[in-house]
């Protein structure tokens, strides 16, 4: 039953819709992933995409998924441990608002403030503006109701729920804490993947996470898995309309940096401008040889021409 649901579905089950998830990434990423994992980490999982497609495709013996953010890992734990509670819990947030109006949106968000609950929260990421999660400083969830659309149908989302426990159950370990404790276990055999928050939103006045994350923290980090062999692909800044946000990682991480075609910026799109965005992958030593133009998805070899904005 479940893979007629993949299959009408078209796509890997995408539960938590994120913006910035790595969903349309994955087949760009794909090619760089060695094929021999035991245990497969994804530290900074949010929406997980890459440890979905990872997993639909068997490319490792055990998958390791966790974040900073306690309910995002907590959700984790329901969906594959509890589908069908999970899904009945979101229909019945989700019917509970009649029209697309304020003030049912804000006291969900008021309530997840109090308590923090994960199908709050899913319910929250799902009808927010641009599916763009903003917290406060104390985790709370700061971001408005989307004004124009009621959020993923209960049905489809069980659809999600469910296609998501079935390719994850019985191999995912969930974990919750800062990513350095979270994969201090991993080893030469293990594969890391990673895509924490772009520096931008995190140290700037743009916070997205409630969690900041250092540049030098993120690099004494990486020299730690470099110092136990582990192989690691990292998903780090980005470009867009010429704009670069996040400083390159230091030489001597003696890391191979990619840059993939991320698409048209929605956020420039909305404010009528066409701009591409382009994110940088990188790699442990030994995954990749350096290419210098940008890869994209029509043609994953090849050389992209950036069009930068007037
Ligand atoms: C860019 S999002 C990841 C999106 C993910 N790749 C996807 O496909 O949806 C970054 C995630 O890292 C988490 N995070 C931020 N700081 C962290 C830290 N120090 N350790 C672990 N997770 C962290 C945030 O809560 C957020 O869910």
């Amino acid at each position: 039953m479940f893979q007629v649901m993949l299959l009408r579905m078209n796509r890997l089950p995408h539960p938590i819709p994120y913006q910035g998830s790595k969903r349309s990434l994955a087949p760009l990423i794909a090619p760089y992933i060695p094929q021999d994992i035991d245990t497969w980490y994804e530290p900074f999982a949010g929406s997980a995409a890459m440890t979905l497609w990872a997993a639909h495709h068997g490319i490792a013996r055990r998958y390791v998924i966790s974040d900073v953010l306690a309910p995002i890992s907590e959700l984790w734990r329901t969906i594959i441990t509890d589908p069908e509670n999970t899904a009945k819990q979101y229909h019945d947030i989700w019917s509970g608002q009649a029209t697309a109006g304020t003030e049912y949106f804000n006291n969900i968000r008021s309530r997840y403030n109090r308590h923090r609950d994960p199908i709050d929260l899913l319910y929250l990421i799902c009808r927010c503006v641009k599916n763009a999660v903003r917290f406060s400083k104390k985790g709370d969830f700061t971001q408005s109701h989307d004004k124009r659309r009621l959020g993923m149908r209960p049905e489809r989302m069980r659809e999600a729920i469910f296609g998501a426990a079935h390719i994850l159950q019985n191999k995912v370990e969930v974990r919750c804490g800062d990513w350095l404790d979270t994969t201090t276990d991993s080893r030469i055999i293990d594969f890391v993947y990673m895509d924490p928050p772009y520096l931008g939103t995190t140290v700037g006045r743009d916070k997205r996470y409630a969690e900041q994350l250092q540049l030098d923290r993120l690099t004494a980090g990486l020299s730690l898995l470099r110092a136990r062999g582990v192989r690691f692909a990292l998903s780090y800044d980005g470009m867009t309309g010429g704009k670069v946000y996040g400083e390159a990682l230091p030489e001597h991480l003696s890391l191979t940096r990619l840059l993939l075609h991320a698409g048209r910026s929605s956020q420039a799109t909305l404010a009528g401008r066409h701009e591409e965005t382009i994110e940088s992958l990188y790699l442990s030593p030994g995954l990749a040889s350096p290419f210098d133009g940008v890869l994209t998805r029509e043609n994953p070899q090849g050389i992209f021409t950036f069009a930068r904005a007037s």
